[in-house]
């Protein structure tokens, strides 16, 4: 138990999280292998263009709508058209972060103490995004054999009376796991029946590194049960700095309607997706083929790369999709010891699995982002480590 802080009384319950230790510096010559802010990864796609499209008449313009401006909506059903969805432009909602839109589905569904299954081991985001609305993190397992997969016993117990959603994240972050036709289905089975909602989150859907016949589609166009399908532009286009998502309702009448009604009136209070940034969405995701392309290049390069530990007692668990990778060391050590080691014999920079809640040890998470050189780099310094035991 840690010590609690004497000011925290003056603060909301909601807020007392335990710091996390800071890593210690590794030297000049670190390489970070967590790094997964692409604007920091030597992309040649960040180009003037980019902001040039800000620079328009239409940027000047405020013209407030809860659901967003008609021609980014416009943009985002384009986007999913080209999937061979259709998606009915007056069913999305702009949001300035997927984050936010799971704040808007959060408050729409969910009184506080009731709760939502979060598929487990998953970025950490969500525990905190759950604590700031009052909601109950619940993790439901994925499971590894020789590829990760939903396990619906596990899922089902950790699911209450009081679960208002199930999250599902195809790919998932950090497994890099698509969600299978027969798992979505089942996924949809179980919300049907408990009457709660399904969020879907497709932010790293576009990064598609390992074909396969049974992947689920995008819950975009489906009327089944409840759902709110989550997209932004952080991760489709790499542009985190320009704030901007999104969010498709869906679900049969009349819950789609009361649905709608009351998130025009969440949305509504905020307005916070910016003007410039949704008059250039249309331009931007008409760039996505070269940018997913170089992207995708990239995290293909650095898989590629990771054979490097071939032989050595490390291994990468299997990678469908999304930005990063899983490895799983000798359990000779504690996974904390093995990061430790990694900073301070090799100066590399990795994140424990415990910071995703993987069940057991010894894994670390790395981003399959950086420039292949200094991934190569980091990953034959890592094997260098564990050869050494
Ligand atoms: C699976 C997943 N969903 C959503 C987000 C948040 O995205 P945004 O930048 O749009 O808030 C992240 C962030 O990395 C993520 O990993």
């Amino acid at each position: 138990m840690v010590e609690k802080d004497s000011t925290a009384e003056h603060f909301a319950r909601r807020t007392d999280w335990v710091p996390r230790a800071q890593p210690i510096e590794g030297g000049v010559d670190r390489v970070d292998l967590t790094e997964t802010n692409p604007t920091r990864c030597a992309f040649s796609f960040y180009d003037e263009d980019l902001v040039a499209v800000l620079d328009s008449r239409a940027a000047l313009e405020y013209r407030p709508d809860p659901r967003g401006r008609p021609e980014a909506r416009a943009a985002v059903a384009g986007y999913y058209a080209a999937q061979g969805l259709e998606v009915d432009p007056s069913r999305i909602y702009i949001t300035a972060s997927t984050s936010e839109a799971y704040g808007y589905a959060f408050r729409l569904l969910a009184n506080a103490g009731d709760n939502v299954a979060i598929p487990c081991p998953g970025y950490p985001l969500f525990r905190f995004l759950a604590d700031l609305h009052d909601v109950e993190p619940r993790p439901y397992p994925l499971v590894y054999t020789d590829e990760w997969s939903l396990d619906p016993a596990g899922l089902r117990a950790v699911m209450d009376k009081r679960t208002r959603a199930i999250l599902s994240i195809s790919p998932n972050n950090p497994t890099g796991s698509y969600v299978k036709a027969h798992e979505q289905a089942a996924l949809v089975r179980l919300a049907r029946e408990s009457g709660c909602a399904l969020i879907s989150d497709d932010v790293f859907s576009d990064y598609d590194l390992a074909a396969d016949s049974r992947r689920a589609c995008s819950l975009a166009a489906t009327d089944d049960v409840l759902t709110f399908t989550l997209g932004g532009i952080s991760k489709a286009l790499g542009l985190p700095q320009m704030k901007l998502a999104w969010l498709v309702l869906n679900g049969p009448p009349p819950m789609i309607d009361e649905a709608a009604r009351r998130l025009d009136i969440i949305a509504d209070t905020f307005l916070s997706a910016s003007g410039p940034a949704q008059a250039a969405l249309s331009s931007w995701l008409e760039r996505r083929g070269p940018v997913q392309q170089e992207i995708t290049g990239r995290l293909r390069a650095n898989l590629a790369a990771l054979s490097r530990l071939n032989g050595s007692a490390a291994s990468a668990l299997l990678v469908e999709g999304g930005w990063s990778a899983i490895l799983r060391l000798p359990q000779t050590l504690p996974e904390a010891i093995w990061v430790e080691r990694f900073l301070v014999e090799a100066r590399v920079v990795t994140d424990p699995g415990a910071l995703y809640g993987f069940a057991d040890e010894a894994y670390v998470v790395i981003s399959l982002l950086p420039p292949t050189d200094i991934f190569s780099e980091g990953i034959a310094r890592l094997r260098a480590v564990v050869d050494a035991g």
